[in-house]
């Protein structure tokens, strides 16, 4: 079954982000698709600059390390000072860090973290955060991979732009994210464009058939060999698997 995402009604889902870099960040969010939804008014995205939370001439915003050791620390008072200016205006469903220790970002929390409506997301940098902030502000702890970014504002657009096209409306036929990669535990299947022939290449006659039904059983059979091939450990997850379950957003909260 392909429909697990429930509709959440359709209004503006609004992310704040707060950076050392936030110049790092603008460009990915304001083009394409994340563009328009901005445009449509269904995504907000603030950055906040840290800086400007600072104080001091210097405006410092990290600082060494407590028992040595190479690397900066990003500071507390910053990072709660821009936190509780935010809290006083809203109520956050989710206080994401992003940083390599964090829970592995997958389409299911994707699907999840659509159906919330205001989403702050820190931005680790240098060494990371003071505990201390991890432990007063934060409810969950996102990675984009088991790899090291030098800082955490390319996965926090990564974040918004997997999150944000999944917001009702943002895509032009709705029901397209659905059949995205991943959305059903399963890869998706090869697709096709004019012309028919290149290079001696044809394309498959069953997309030249014009019969729905075929079409649509090559391309489940297609995903279904293709995730088995590339990516065994979702195609037994998706044999194994509850394809009714509803995503639940209630562990987010
Ligand atoms: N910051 C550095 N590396 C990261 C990763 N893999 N995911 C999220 N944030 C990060």
């Amino acid at each position: 079954m392909k429909f697990r995402l429930i509709l959440r009604q359709i209004y503006t889902m609004r992310f704040d982000i707060l950076t050392v870099l936030p110049e790092l960040i603008e460009s990915p969010l304001n083009h394409s698709i994340m563009k328009r939804a901005k445009d449509k008014g269904l995504l907000e995205v603030y950055l906040h600059n840290l800086r400007d939370f600072a104080v001091g001439k210097h405006r410092q915003v990290d600082d060494y390390q407590f028992g040595g050791g190479a690397g900066m620390v990003m500071k507390p008072e910053p990072i709660a000072a821009c936190i509780e200016q935010l809290q006083q205006e809203r109520t956050y469903d989710a206080i994401i860090y992003t940083s390599p220790d964090g829970v592995r970002l997958d389409q299911e929390l994707c699907n999840r973290l659509s159906m919330l409506d205001n989403v702050l997301v820190l931005c680790g940098h240098y060494k990371g955060v003071d505990e201390r902030i991890r432990e007063t502000y934060i409810t969950l702890e996102i990675s984009i991979g088991d790899y090291v970014l030098s800082g955490g504002e390319l996965a926090a657009a990564v974040i918004v732009d997997s999150v944000g096209r999944l917001i009702p409306g943002v895509l032009n036929d709705e029901t397209s994210a659905l059949f995205d990669s991943f959305q059903d535990d399963l890869l998706a299947p090869p697709v096709y464009t004019r012309p028919a022939e290149w290079e001696g290449k044809s394309v498959p006659d069953v997309l030249l058939s014009g019969h729905e039904k075929m079409i649509e059983d090559w391309r489940h059979e297609q995903s279904l060999e293709r995730t088995r091939v590339r990516r065994p450990d979702l195609y037994e997850k998706y044999v194994h698997g509850d394809h009714d379950k509803i995503n639940s957003v209630e562990n987010l909260r």
